[in-house]
C-alpha cells in the first residue's frame, strides 16, 4: 500500500559522512551513519522512484532495488553526484560532508610527532551549492542543516545561500534524534516560505513527510 507518487521519477540521494584522509590510518570525519539517507532511499523506493544512493562508509545493507554508489571523500561524492544530476527529478543531500580536508596526503603513515605540523587544512567544495548552479528549474534540490541551538535561522540562511528548494533543519542536540539514531525530528522550510515542524518520529516516517512536503 501507500503512495506511489514517485513512479517514473529519479531520486538522487547523498548519505552518510565523508572522510578526508591525512595518511592511510587517519582521517577527518564525523559521526554520521547514513541512516537518514538510507530511510530516504527506502521511502522513495516504496513510492515507486528509481533511486540512486551515493553514500560514505556505512555499516548497513543497501535495500534491493536501490542503485548504491559508495564513495569515501567529498571530491568523489561531488563527481558521482554531478554525473547523476542531469537525469534526476529530485536531489536530496542528506550527507554530512566533512567541511575541511588535509592539504597534503601522505601515502606512508606519518610519525605521530609530525602530526601537528602536517595538519594544514583546506575547504572541500560545497557539493550542494555546485549542484544548485547546474540544476534545471524542474529539479527539486533538498539540503539538510544539522544544527545545535537555534535551528530555523541558520537553516533559512543556508536555503538562500546554497540556492536550495527545500531545507531540513535538523536539531542534533536533542536526545534520540540526529546522528546514529533511528529517530529524528526536524523543521522543513522551502524557498516560498512554507514551514512545517515534524515532531520526533522514525527516520523512515521523516523521509515520507519530506517527500509529502517537497513533492506533494
Ligand atoms: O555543512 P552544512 O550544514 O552547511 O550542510 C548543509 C547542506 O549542505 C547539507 O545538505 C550538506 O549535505 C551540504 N553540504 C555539501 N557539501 C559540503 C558541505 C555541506 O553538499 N562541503
Amino acid at each position: 500500500g501507500g503512495k506511489r507518487d514517485l513512479v517514473g521519477k529519479r531520486v538522487l540521494i547523498s548519505a552518510g559522512g565523508t572522510r578526508e584522509f591525512l595518511d592511510p590510518v587517519r582521517f577527518i570525519g564525523n559521526p554520521s551513519t547514513g541512516k537518514m539517507g538510507l530511510a530516504l532511499a527506502q521511502a522513495a523506493l516504496h513510492r515507486g522512484a528509481n533511486v540512486t544512493l551515493v553514500h560514505g562508509p556505512a555499516n548497513w545493507n543497501v535495500p534491493l532495488g536501490v542503485q548504491a554508489i559508495p564513495v569515501i571523500n567529498a571530491e568523489e561524492m561531488q563527481q558521482v553526484m554531478q554525473e547523476y544530476l542531469t537525469s534526476a527529478d529530485m536531489i536530496v543531500m542528506s550527507a554530512a560532508v566533512a567541511d575541511v580536508k588535509p592539504r597534503d596526503y601522505s601515502s606512508e603513515k606519518l610519525p605521530k610527532r609530525s602530526l601537528p605540523e602536517s595538519l594544514a587544512l583546506e575547504f572541500v567544495p560545497d557539493i550542494v551549492s555546485e549542484l544548485a548552479k547546474m540544476k534545471q528549474p524542474h529539479q527539486c534540490l533538498i539540503g539538510f542543516a544539522a544544527q545545535t541551538g537555534d535551528i530555523v535561522a541558520p537553516a533559512l540562511d543556508k536555503l538562500k545561500r546554497k540556492n536550495l528548494d527545500v531545507i531540513v533543519a535538523n536539531p542534533i542536540d536533542k536526545t534520540d534524534s540526529g546522528f546514529g539514531s533511528d529517530n529524528n525530528q526536524a523543521i522543513f522550510l522551502d524557498k516560498q516560505g512554507k514551514q512545517l515542524e515534524i515532531p520526533p518520529c522514525s527516520k523512515l516516517q521523516m523521509a515520507h513527510h519530506l517527500y509529502d512536503f517537497a513533492w506533494g
